[in-house]
């Protein structure tokens, strides 16, 4: 046996001694999520390590190339993470040589449920974040209240995808249309989630996704930006790395324009470290491969939850998925109704005792937390029913490991919390 093969057997007999993550009935644990890597990826990571090539290369082109080709979008710009994808986007389209640029003090409509960093780059960028409530069905931002909220300051809208429900597109569209706004979309949450059979991320200028340890697949950190936009994507290239033209694709374009300077050592725009490395892009180029199974497991898991809660009606409410779209399943979210047995805070309290893990639906409404405060923002409408969600909404995991068993306890538990709980 050779050294690479002794290696090989070496990492998976140690990843065969970690403990299962399998359900046991006697010990039932049910967690938010479980890795999606294996030996295998820790293989690809180690060789990567070995070869001494880490730091970002051929590796990262191989794997942006193929995400983009999985998911037929033109440019791929992966990073360290989805909170970077984010600020990379926001930096490249408030930078004074892209072109339809935005500008400090524009403001960018977006959903107030949403994760922080869908907004801090916003903020960081000089940008005004105006914040619209969502839909309590499909948790989206309420297309019915984006125009109400278009003011002659309003240059883009930020979408979001919620736990993997696609937005209401046309709508979406047809606004920025009306109102020549540019549409960005942050997908971190919702790989391989479709609108009338597009993937989402090609709609817009420009998207966000993320490769964060619980998303749909791993590169233990990362996130990606895609684009249509050629320019755009090597604005991105340069942003990512300094402001330095080394890794763009089209490099004599700035050597031309900038000719007394050393090529090596160009810099074009102001910029970031924000690279992802080639270890990462070797696990990720497997994890690949494998979306699809774990999406499909993600959907049929869903499926399971609703079939045995659906009769909760009383005392849930459940996402609904868009129409004409197809939900890639972040997570199953409820909704505990108003009710006089319980809150939301004792149902959890009674699964987390039991083993099974639960958070709140993302960071809940952003207009609400402290950090909101100390920036220029503004508020369309009333945000009720993200106040909804954030005070009575749960999840639970929907991953791609997690077993009928699992899922059946974990319903079985609700039921018994509500039979508890009802009982006269
Ligand atoms: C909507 C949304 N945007 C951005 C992010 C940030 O991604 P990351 O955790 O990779 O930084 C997340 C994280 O889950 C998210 O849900």
């Amino acid at each position: 046996m050779n050294n690479n093969e002794n290696l090989e057997k070496a990492i998976k007999q140690c990843w065969d001694d970690n403990p299962t993550n399998e359900f046991d009935s006697d010990n039932p644990i049910v967690r938010l999520h479980e890795p999606t890597f294996n030996a295998e990826e820790i293989i690809a990571f180690t060789k990567q390590m070995l070869t001494t090539k880490v730091t970002m290369g051929e590796k990262v082109t191989e794997f942006e190339k193929k995400y983009c080709s999985k998911y037929s979008y033109k440019h791929g710009v992966s990073n360290n993470s989805g909170s970077s994808a984010n600020l990379l986007m926001l930096s490249v389209l408030t930078s004074k040589l892209t072109k339809n640029n935005l500008n400090k003090g524009d403001e960018i409509i977006l959903p107030a449920l949403t994760w922080s960093t869908t907004v801090w780059p916003v903020i960081q960028m000089g940008l005004i974040p105006v914040y619209v409530d969502c839909d309590v069905n499909t948790f989206n931002m309420d297309t019915n209240k984006i125009e109400e909220a278009v003011s002659n300051k309003t240059k883009a809208i930020f979408s979001v995808p919620i736990y993997g429900n696609p937005c209401e597109m046309d709508d979406i569209l047809s606004i920025c249309k009306r109102h020549n706004l540019m549409l960005i979309e942050d997908c971190c949450e919702s790989m391989g989630a479709k609108y009338k059979d597009k993937y989402v991320g090609s709609f817009g200028r420009i998207a966000s996704f993320s490769f964060y340890y619980s998303h749909h697949i791993t590169t233990l950190e990362g996130g990606i930006c895609v684009t249509d936009d050629h320019e755009l994507s090597e604005m991105m290239r340069i942003v990512r790395a300094h402001g330095w033209v080394r890794q763009v694709e089209n490099k004599n374009k700035w050597i031309e324009m900038y000719k007394d300077f050393d090529p090596k050592f160009l810099f074009v725009n102001d910029g970031y470290n924000l690279r992802i490395t080639e270890p990462q892009a070797a696990m990720g180029l497997l994890q690949i491969d494998k979306i699809d199974k774990f999406i499909d497991n993600r959907k049929s898991n869903a499926k399971k939850y609703y079939n045995e809660l659906k009769s909760l009606g009383d005392f849930f409410s459940f996402q609904t998925t868009t129409k004409h779209s197809e939900n890639s399943h972040f997570g199953f979210p409820m909704i505990v109704k108003n009710n006089k047995y319980f809150s939301r805070d004792e149902i959890c309290t009674y699964l987390n005792n039991c083993g099974v893990e639960t958070r709140p639906i993302i960071a809940g409404n952003l207009a609400r937390q402290p950090a909101n405060n100390l920036f220029e923002h503004r508020i369309s409408g009333k945000l009720s029913n993200s106040d909804t969600i954030m005070d009575n909404g749960f999840s639970v995991g929907v991953h791609q490991s997690l077993a009928n068993d699992a899922i059946y306890y974990v319903t079985g538990k609700i039921k018994e919390f509500i039979n508890k709980r009802t009982k006269k």
